[in-house]
């Protein structure tokens, strides 16, 4: 790379400036299509906003002050949802169309001395930044004013068609759908809505676009017939991948995206090593991580930002949402976490429900039916069968019996249990917090443990059992002579 920057300063010593590249997402419809009463832009497919997707692929790109999001419909609801990404927003109050959208960008993209303004859709979620620095890098060696991304579709339908002059590179104008005549229908090339323009030349004649058309709204596509009109240079590049541009108008179309995003991720992981049966019953978000050698069984979902080791096996009808998983560790049918942490070789499950703040120590087992609550688990301690652990700090090599409840409420306050390492908790035991169970101790089962318990000792909080011999059976003798006489 030196020896290439070398090279060429010795060609040309004045070095041309990289243009200033904005890119401008345009959100601000209202999605009517959808019948929702969220914004289309807020819909998730891939587990997260699609506007948040396109925003992730524009920040590769450009850096976050240069993107510019074009809100409206339901601003602040769509600025809440992505304004941690560090974009700007420009507020289009009234939707009268994406050229519309660009007209109220205008303060914005061309009065702050870019050359370049990269449009992309804030319903078309697939595409990737190599499409955008292609479309990009072609604007630019076409010395274009306007590069349009088309695309070959073999049901063309909806979409804006490219007309090209007798099949010339130069493109004469897009026609809407809506517009189309009966040749134009046939045309299999269409307008993505991803565009590249000349940032002064799109203000300079943007203000030429009419609202004479079947919407009454003003087109960005019209800006290619135009420009055409002006003599500047319209260019289109075709994507490789047609899927890349798809839209997402319906809830059919947005489901397809959601299908194809999940199966590209499921790809990716199987490329790094991860097996997963049945793929397309897995339901796995685009920032999750799992290490190479796990196992990953059929209906699955994995959510949010979870992070999954080496070696490990998922099995069936687990949701693990926003949760760290250790190496080796088993993950047993049915498992529910959320925001929790697990060390390398533990087990979990089946049944297992971990609620917010749980962590679970190395080589620990949490069972069937065993629900927790921010709790930490200490190395290789167990609670195997029907519990419920809330705020409860559990030391190392502690046994929990089946059946152990941690009453952590008050009806009120909530309260924390301790257990110390190496405690033996009997089956059936309730202890009622705030209570420290000292290191070594027994609770006897089936107690009541109200009291903190020192080390070593032995807690029973139980009625004393007593023995009546003889009894059962003459209740049984009084019962059958009972029965005989009636
Ligand atoms: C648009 C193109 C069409 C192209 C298709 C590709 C126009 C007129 N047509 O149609 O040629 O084939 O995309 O997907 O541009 N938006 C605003 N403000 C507005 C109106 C829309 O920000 O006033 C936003 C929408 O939120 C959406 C994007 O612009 O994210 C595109 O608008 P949409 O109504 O979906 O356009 P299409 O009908 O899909
Ligand atoms: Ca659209």
């Amino acid at each position: 790379m030196a020896k290439a920057a070398k090279t060429k300063s010795k060609s040309s010593p004045s070095i041309p400036q990289a243009p200033r590249i904005a890119i401008a997402i345009m959100a601000a419809g209202k999605g009517t299509r959808l019948k929702s009463k969220h914004p289309k832009v807020l819909h998730e497919i891939g587990g997260k906003p699609i506007l948040a997707h396109v925003i992730a692929t524009a920040q590769k790109v450009v850096p976050a002050q240069d993107i510019f999001v074009i809100i409206g419909h339901e601003a602040e609801r769509v600025r809440k949802a992505v304004a941690g990404t560090g974009v700007n927003f420009v507020l289009q109050a009234e939707q009268r169309g994406t050229g519309h959208a660009l007209m109220v960008a205008r303060e914005a993209l061309s009065d702050t001395g870019y050359d370049q303004v990269i449009v992309l859709s804030g319903d078309a979620p697939l595409i990737t930044a190599e499409t955008i620095k292609k479309l990009s890098d072609f604007h630019i060696a076409q010395k274009a004013t306007m590069t349009l991304l088309s695309a070959d579709l073999d049901n063309p339908y909806g979409y804006g068609r490219v007309i090209r002059k007798g099949g010339r590179a130069e493109v004469q104008a897009i026609v809407e759908e809506k517009a189309t005549n009966a040749r134009q229908k046939k045309i299999r090339e269409i307008n993505s809505g991803f565009y590249a323009f000349s940032a002064p030349a799109l203000y300079e004649h943007i203000d030429r676009l009419s609202t004479s058309n079947a919407h009454g709204e003003y087109y960005l596509t019209d800006m290619a017939s135009v420009f055409h009109r002006a003599h500047k240079k319209v260019a289109a590049i075709k994507t490789a991948d047609a899927a890349e541009v798809l839209g997402s108008n319906t809830r059919a179309e947005m489901m397809m995206l959601d299908a194809q995003l999940r199966l590209a991720k499921c790809r990716e992981l199987l490329d790094s090593g991860v097996t997963i049966f049945y793929p397309h019953t897995c339901v796995i978000d685009s920032e999750v991580e799992v290490g190479a050698d796990t196992v990953i069984e059929p209906f699955v979902q994995l959510l949010g930002k979870t992070k999954i080791g080496m070696d490990c096996r998922i099995r069936s009808y687990s949701v693990i949402g926003n949760s760290v998983i250790g190496d080796r560790v088993t993950v047993k049918p049915g498992t529910i976490m959320e925001a929790s942490r697990v060390g390398n070789g533990a087990v979990l499950g089946p049944y297992t429900h971990m609620r917010p703040g749980s962590e679970v120590g190395e080589g620990a087992h949490l069972g069937n039916f065993v629900e927790t609550k921010k709790i930490k688990l200490g190395k290789g301690s167990k609670a195997n069968h029907l519990s419920y652990l809330g705020d409860a700090e559990i030391g190392e090599g502690v046994n929990v019996g089946a059946g152990t409840i941690t009453c952590n409420y008050d009806g009120v306050n909530k309260h924390k249990t301790v257990i110390e390492d190496g405690v033996f908790v009997g089956s059936d035991s309730t202890l009622v917090a705030p209570v420290t169970i000292g290191r070594g101790a027994y609770i006897a089962a089936a107690s009541c443990i109200t009291e903190d318990v020192p080390a070593d000792a032995l807690a029973l909080g139980r009625a004393r059992q007593s023995v009546k011999e003889g009894w059962a059976r003459a209740k049984r003798e009084t019962l059958k002579e009972k029965h005989r006489s009636t």
